[in-house]
Protein backbone atom coordinates (compact mmCIF):
# COMPACT_ATOMS: atom_id res chain seq x y z
CA UNK A 1 0.00 0.00 0.00
CA UNK A 2 1.77 2.93 -1.22
CA UNK A 3 0.09 5.59 0.75
CA UNK A 4 -1.80 5.43 4.44
CA UNK A 5 -4.26 7.64 3.17
CA UNK A 6 -6.49 9.02 -0.02
CA UNK A 7 -7.74 12.41 0.20
CA UNK A 8 -10.22 14.19 -2.34
CA UNK A 9 -11.13 17.59 -2.68
CA UNK A 10 -15.10 17.21 -3.74
CA UNK A 11 -16.13 20.27 -5.72
CA UNK A 12 -14.47 19.44 -9.54
CA UNK A 13 -12.68 16.51 -8.39
CA UNK A 14 -15.47 13.82 -7.21
CA UNK A 15 -18.81 15.88 -7.39
CA UNK A 16 -19.41 17.97 -11.17
CA UNK A 17 -19.85 21.43 -10.10
CA UNK A 18 -21.47 22.42 -13.14
CA UNK A 19 -24.04 19.76 -13.24
CA UNK A 20 -26.13 22.07 -11.44
CA UNK A 21 -26.38 24.40 -14.42
CA UNK A 22 -26.19 21.33 -17.05
CA UNK A 23 -29.28 19.98 -15.03
CA UNK A 24 -31.25 22.86 -16.23
CA UNK A 25 -29.65 23.89 -19.43
CA UNK A 26 -32.53 24.45 -21.25
CA UNK A 27 -33.84 26.83 -18.82
CA UNK A 28 -30.70 28.76 -18.44
CA UNK A 29 -30.71 29.30 -22.10
CA UNK A 30 -27.22 29.37 -24.80
CA UNK A 31 -25.44 31.11 -22.18
CA UNK A 32 -25.43 28.35 -19.55
CA UNK A 33 -21.76 27.79 -19.37
CA UNK A 34 -20.52 31.08 -19.05
CA UNK A 35 -23.00 31.07 -16.55
CA UNK A 36 -21.90 28.07 -14.81
CA UNK A 37 -17.85 29.41 -14.93
CA UNK A 38 -18.51 32.37 -13.36
CA UNK A 39 -20.57 31.63 -10.74
CA UNK A 40 -17.69 28.96 -9.90
CA UNK A 41 -14.98 31.67 -10.07
CA UNK A 42 -16.69 33.78 -8.06
CA UNK A 43 -17.82 31.20 -5.34
CA UNK A 44 -13.93 30.58 -5.50
CA UNK A 45 -12.83 33.82 -5.16
CA UNK A 46 -14.74 34.81 -2.36
CA UNK A 47 -13.22 31.88 -0.50
CA UNK A 48 -9.85 33.40 -1.30
CA UNK A 49 -10.35 37.16 -0.19
CA UNK A 50 -12.44 35.94 2.78
CA UNK A 51 -9.38 33.90 3.85
CA UNK A 52 -7.03 36.53 3.56
CA UNK A 53 -9.29 39.15 5.52
CA UNK A 54 -9.73 36.70 8.27
CA UNK A 55 -13.75 37.28 7.79
CA UNK A 56 -15.17 33.78 7.04
CA UNK A 57 -18.72 33.05 5.70
CA UNK A 58 -19.37 29.38 4.96
CA UNK A 59 -19.20 28.09 1.59
CA UNK A 60 -22.58 27.75 1.12
CA UNK A 61 -23.03 31.70 1.72
CA UNK A 62 -20.58 32.08 -0.95
CA UNK A 63 -22.16 29.79 -3.53
CA UNK A 64 -25.67 32.20 -2.88
CA UNK A 65 -23.64 34.90 -3.16
CA UNK A 66 -21.49 33.89 -6.36
CA UNK A 67 -24.75 32.86 -7.50
CA UNK A 68 -26.66 36.40 -7.36
CA UNK A 69 -23.54 38.14 -8.75
CA UNK A 70 -23.94 35.86 -11.89
CA UNK A 71 -27.43 36.40 -12.14
CA UNK A 72 -26.57 40.46 -12.26
CA UNK A 73 -23.82 39.71 -14.81
CA UNK A 74 -25.84 37.51 -17.18
CA UNK A 75 -29.02 39.09 -16.89
CA UNK A 76 -30.66 37.15 -20.15
CA UNK A 77 -30.73 34.40 -17.27
CA UNK A 78 -34.42 34.23 -15.62
CA UNK A 79 -33.64 34.71 -11.93
CA UNK A 80 -36.68 32.58 -11.09
CA UNK A 81 -33.90 30.39 -11.42
CA UNK A 82 -32.12 30.80 -8.04
CA UNK A 83 -33.84 28.53 -6.19
CA UNK A 84 -33.58 25.07 -8.48
CA UNK A 85 -30.09 26.12 -8.99
CA UNK A 86 -28.99 26.19 -5.73
CA UNK A 87 -31.25 23.10 -4.86
CA UNK A 88 -29.32 20.91 -7.91
CA UNK A 89 -26.04 21.95 -5.87
CA UNK A 90 -27.19 19.84 -3.01
CA UNK A 91 -27.31 16.64 -5.41
CA UNK A 92 -24.65 17.08 -7.70
CA UNK A 93 -23.29 14.36 -9.87
CA UNK A 94 -20.23 12.54 -9.11
CA UNK A 95 -18.01 11.54 -11.97
CA UNK A 96 -18.64 7.89 -13.49
CA UNK A 97 -15.13 6.48 -12.18
CA UNK A 98 -15.39 7.61 -8.39
CA UNK A 99 -16.88 5.26 -6.50
CA UNK A 100 -14.81 1.81 -8.18
CA UNK A 101 -11.95 3.96 -7.35
CA UNK A 102 -12.61 4.77 -4.06
CA UNK A 103 -13.74 1.12 -3.21
CA UNK A 104 -10.96 0.08 -4.63
CA UNK A 105 -8.63 2.12 -2.66
CA UNK A 106 -10.95 1.12 1.12
CA UNK A 107 -10.12 -2.71 -0.23
CA UNK A 108 -6.64 -2.33 -0.21
CA UNK A 109 -6.74 -0.99 3.48
CA UNK A 110 -6.02 2.72 3.11
CA UNK A 111 -8.56 5.48 4.78
CA UNK A 112 -10.82 7.49 2.13
CA UNK A 113 -11.14 10.43 3.00
CA UNK A 114 -12.57 14.60 1.29
CA UNK A 115 -11.20 17.46 2.36
CA UNK A 116 -13.05 20.58 0.92
CA UNK A 117 -14.26 24.07 1.31
CA UNK A 118 -17.62 23.17 1.46
CA UNK A 119 -19.93 23.24 4.34
CA UNK A 120 -20.47 20.39 5.98
CA UNK A 121 -23.90 19.65 5.24
CA UNK A 122 -23.11 20.67 1.71
CA UNK A 123 -20.56 17.83 2.01
CA UNK A 124 -22.88 15.31 3.29
CA UNK A 125 -25.72 15.88 1.25
CA UNK A 126 -23.21 15.61 -2.20
CA UNK A 127 -21.89 12.55 -0.46
CA UNK A 128 -25.22 10.34 0.61
CA UNK A 129 -26.88 11.43 -2.91
CA UNK A 130 -23.92 9.64 -4.62
CA UNK A 131 -24.49 6.56 -2.28
CA UNK A 132 -20.36 7.18 -0.93
CA UNK A 133 -20.97 7.48 2.64
CA UNK A 134 -20.25 3.64 3.34
CA UNK A 135 -16.35 4.29 1.54
CA UNK A 136 -15.97 7.34 2.76
CA UNK A 137 -14.11 7.54 6.05
CA UNK A 138 -13.91 11.05 7.24
CA UNK A 139 -15.14 14.33 5.73
CA UNK A 140 -12.89 17.04 6.42
CA UNK A 141 -14.50 20.44 6.53
CA UNK A 142 -12.61 24.06 6.20
CA UNK A 143 -15.32 25.21 8.34
CA UNK A 144 -14.32 23.93 11.72
CA UNK A 145 -11.31 26.41 11.24
CA UNK A 146 -12.68 29.37 9.31
CA UNK A 147 -10.38 29.97 6.61
CA UNK A 148 -10.29 28.13 3.32
CA UNK A 149 -7.75 26.25 1.08
CA UNK A 150 -5.23 27.20 0.13
CA UNK A 151 -4.08 27.81 4.10
CA UNK A 152 -1.35 25.29 5.15
CA UNK A 153 -3.72 24.98 8.35
CA UNK A 154 -6.70 23.28 6.20
CA UNK A 155 -4.26 20.39 4.97
CA UNK A 156 -3.04 20.17 8.21
CA UNK A 157 -5.95 19.11 9.33
CA UNK A 158 -5.55 15.53 7.56
CA UNK A 159 -2.17 14.52 9.05
CA UNK A 160 -3.10 15.51 12.57
CA UNK A 161 -6.46 13.71 12.94
CA UNK A 162 -4.55 10.73 11.21
CA UNK A 163 -1.35 11.63 12.78
CA UNK A 164 0.40 11.05 9.43
CA UNK A 165 3.45 12.48 8.11
CA UNK A 166 2.40 14.77 4.78
CA UNK A 167 4.08 12.23 2.77
CA UNK A 168 1.92 9.00 3.68
CA UNK A 169 -1.05 10.84 1.96
CA UNK A 170 -1.76 11.15 -1.49
CA UNK A 171 -4.06 14.14 -2.11
CA UNK A 172 -6.27 14.32 -5.37
CA UNK A 173 -7.60 17.53 -6.97
CA UNK A 174 -8.98 18.92 -10.19
CA UNK A 175 -8.43 22.18 -9.36
CA UNK A 176 -4.55 23.22 -9.73
CA UNK A 177 -4.34 25.97 -7.41
CA UNK A 178 -5.54 23.08 -4.73
CA UNK A 179 -3.01 21.21 -5.68
CA UNK A 180 -0.11 23.83 -5.46
CA UNK A 181 -1.60 24.50 -1.83
CA UNK A 182 -1.14 20.70 -1.20
CA UNK A 183 2.43 20.54 -2.73
CA UNK A 184 3.58 23.37 -0.77
CA UNK A 185 2.03 22.03 2.37
CA UNK A 186 3.92 18.25 1.72
CA UNK A 187 1.45 15.81 0.32
CA UNK A 188 1.91 13.95 -2.64
CA UNK A 189 -0.60 15.64 -4.84
CA UNK A 190 -2.09 14.18 -8.17
CA UNK A 191 -3.86 16.78 -10.93
CA UNK A 192 -6.63 15.17 -12.46
CA UNK A 193 -6.96 17.51 -15.51
CA UNK A 194 -10.65 16.32 -16.38
CA UNK A 195 -10.54 19.34 -18.89
CA UNK A 196 -6.83 19.66 -20.18
CA UNK A 197 -6.44 22.52 -18.73
CA UNK A 198 -2.60 24.51 -19.23
CA UNK A 199 -0.40 24.08 -16.04
CA UNK A 200 0.67 26.53 -13.60
CA UNK A 201 2.37 26.93 -10.37
CA UNK A 202 5.70 25.60 -12.32
CA UNK A 203 7.19 25.79 -8.81
CA UNK A 204 4.79 23.95 -6.95
CA UNK A 205 3.98 21.04 -9.37
CA UNK A 206 2.19 17.48 -9.24
CA UNK A 207 3.66 14.40 -8.82
CA UNK A 208 1.54 13.08 -10.58
CA UNK A 209 -1.34 14.17 -13.32
CA UNK A 210 -3.88 12.03 -14.54
CA UNK A 211 -7.01 12.99 -16.64
CA UNK A 212 -9.40 10.91 -14.65
CA UNK A 213 -9.15 9.19 -11.06
CA UNK A 214 -9.32 5.63 -12.55
CA UNK A 215 -5.55 4.83 -12.96
CA UNK A 216 -5.19 6.37 -9.13
CA UNK A 217 -2.56 4.15 -7.64
C1 LIG B 1 -13.39 22.09 -2.56
C2 LIG B 1 -13.46 23.08 -3.67
C3 LIG B 1 -12.36 23.99 -3.68
O1 LIG B 1 -14.11 21.08 -2.60
O2 LIG B 1 -13.48 22.46 -4.89
O3 LIG B 1 -12.63 22.33 -1.62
Amino acid sequence: MPYAAYVFDAYGTLFDVHAAVRHHAGDVGPEYQRFSELWRAKQLEYSWTRALMGAYRDFWQLTEEALDYTFQRIPEVDRSLRAKLLDAYWKLDCYPEVPAVLRSLKARGARVAILSNGAPAMLKSAVDNAALDTVIDDIFSVDALRTYKTAPAVYDVVTTSYRLYPGSVSFQSSNRWDVAGATKFGFRTVWINRTGMPDEYADLGPSLILPTLEALE
